[in-house]
């Protein structure tokens, strides 16, 4: 297991993440707070901008399409770093 940082956008702290995990959890471990609702990659409620980084994703996920990964959007709940990453709220 590969351990990265997290950092929002604005926010000073970087936050440790792991490979394994999503970006959500990590943040959730450091008591950070962001907006969810299903944590399954299909509300888009959590939906975020990837301003520098890279993640991975556990499947090829609708709740997200090709055009938007490549515009660097991204779903913290079910994302995983593969990167240090800087996102910002969407
Ligand atoms: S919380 Fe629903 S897509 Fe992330």
């Amino acid at each position: 297991m590969t351990s990265f940082r997290i950092r929002i956008d604005g926010q000073t702290a970087d936050i440790e993440a792991d490979s394994e995990s999503s970006l959500f959890s990590a943040m959730t471990r450091a008591g950070m707070a962001w907006p969810v609702s299903c944590r399954n990659g299909t509300c888009r409620t959590c939906l975020a901008r990837l301003l520098q980084g890279q993640v991975r994703y556990e499947m090829a996920w609708p709740g997200l399409s090709a055009e938007e990964k490549a515009e660097g959007y991204c779903l913290p709940c079910v994302a995983r770093p593969v990167t240090d990453v800087v996102i910002t709220k969407a």
